[in-house]
């Protein structure tokens, strides 16, 4: 698939029904409700690194509104999920994010549970009318699964797998090579604002020429040159021109510091390209075709022309999206924060991979932290301003409804999928 298919736009356009798109998605604490019982509770949910869970026994632990689950690696490799609570009297069972061992003690009354959730010791075990326990009783599980470097859970029992949940979105993606990748930046900011508000900024690409002017200097950010994919079951693909410039200026046709340091990497003097940056884009292909398997990269043989320059934008119904390139790509999720549908928390994890004798990169520890406390970097500083201001108008009454453009048709698909599976359709 070298090309997209716009026909796929097209179909998905057709079947936009046009519901509109009011404040009260972002405030009504009624509406959030509904997200959590009917959208939340039924996608498939990221836990963690499969860097985290190299030995047996080892385990991440996510927390996500009111549930938090432990993922464990198993004996023999697979990975299995469990609500983390004790089914004694609720405690929770395990704190922090990671850790390892062999098993998970409660630290109420010490009921003690193994790697695959079985209880194996308590304190008077006698003394229980039910018993015995030990031995019988699990810990609740939930379908588990692991891909792409990543461990993931659905709070559904009956939920289809990861990857007919994925779709046609997984071929895409599992062009890329991702084993090996380092986490660089691992960060979960609290934003004043609803978790749809960071997710629409992500599904549509208006906002570049505005907000992020800076980026026209290594993409051509115009939506008519930007190709545009809505897949079944809500998620969906923009792909933007990169190693290029706008075709605005001050930008067009001039070499940017990013730029200048792809064409450096791949052996090109960037003086050449002075006056015609545009032409980057292809040459910067050609050469990475060329030199690629000698520098260690021999799966760029998978990878469409596109996908060797070009921003790769993959929404995964309701809250994630990977920005894909060939060597780096980036995490970016939104959740609904547990009581307060006015406030959410931002996840931007990056991921690069490190270069064939290259020094080590260092593994970035968690860092969580408030908007304003600290930057991220400008272009996501940009991005979540505008998201709590964005919260402060939606609440207005003078604000009625969005009205929404063509290219921003990403954002309709995602309001009316939340809405279908709320109606129960999905
Ligand atoms: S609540 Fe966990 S052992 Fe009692
Ligand atoms: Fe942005």
């Amino acid at each position: 698939m070298d090309s997209l298919h716009g026909s796929a736009l097209l179909a998905a356009d057709r079947r936009l029904r046009g519901d509109p798109i009011t404040g009260e998605r972002y405030f009504s604490r009624d509406f959030a409700e509904q997200e959590r019982r009917h959208v939340f509770r039924r996608v498939w949910h990221i836990a963690g690194i499969s860097a985290d869970l190299e030995d047996f026994g080892d385990y991440v632990v996510h927390s996500l509104g009111h549930e938090s689950v432990l993922v464990v690696r198993q004996k023999g490799g697979g990975v299995r999920a469990f609500h983390n609570v004790c089914p004694h009297r609720g405690n929770r069972l395990v704190w922090g994010d990671v850790g390892g061992g062999d098993g998970f003690t409660c630290a109420y009354h010490s009921w003690k549970f193994s790697t695959d959730g079985l209880l194996v010791d308590m304190q008077d075990p006698e003394d229980f009318a039910d018993g015995p326990l030990c031995g019988t009783l699990r810990l609740k599980e939930l379908p588990a699964a692991e891909w792409h470097g990543f461990v993931w859970f659905n709070l559904d029992p009956n939920a289809p797998t990861l990857a007919e949940w994925l779709g046609p979105i997984k071929q895409e993606l599992d062009r890329y090579e991702l084993d090996g990748l380092v986490r660089t930046a691992y960060q979960r900011i609290e934003l004043a604002c609803n978790w749809k508000l960071v997710r629409d900024n992500f599904n549509e690409s208006y906002h570049l020429p505005t907000i992020h002017p800076q980026l026209g200097g290594f993409f051509d950010e115009d939506y008519k040159n930007t190709e545009f994919a809505l897949f079944d079951g809500g998620h969906n693909l923009m792909v933007m021109q990169g190693v290029t410039t706008s075709r605005k200026e001050p930008y067009v046709d001039r070499v940017s510091t990013m730029l200048r340091d792809v064409l450096v990497r791949w052996d090109y003097d960037p003086a050449e390209f002075e006056g015609r940056a545009r032409e980057a884009r292809t040459a910067v292909q050609k050469r990475m075709r060329e030199l690629g398997p000698s520098r260690g990269r021999k799966f760029y043989a998978r990878l469409a022309d596109r996908q060797l320059t070009d921003a790769h934008h993959f929404t995964l119904f309701p809250n994630v999206t990977f920005t894909m390139h060939p060597d780096r790509f980036l995490m970016l999720r939104a959740e609904p924060h547990p009581t307060d549908p006015e406030k959410c928390y931002f996840d931007h994890w990056a991921f690069h991979r490190p270069e064939p004798g290259g020094a080590a990169l260092p593994e970035a520890e968690h860092e969580k932290f408030r908007y304003g406390e600290r930057p991220i970097s400008p272009v996501f500083d940009q991005d979540m301003s505008v998201m709590m201001a964005q919260q402060q108008g939606v609440r207005s009454s003078g604000f009625d409804h969005a009205r929404l453009s063509r290219q921003e048709a990403r954002i309709q698909r995602f309001h009316e999928i939340i809405t279908d599976y709320i109606e129960g359709r999905i």
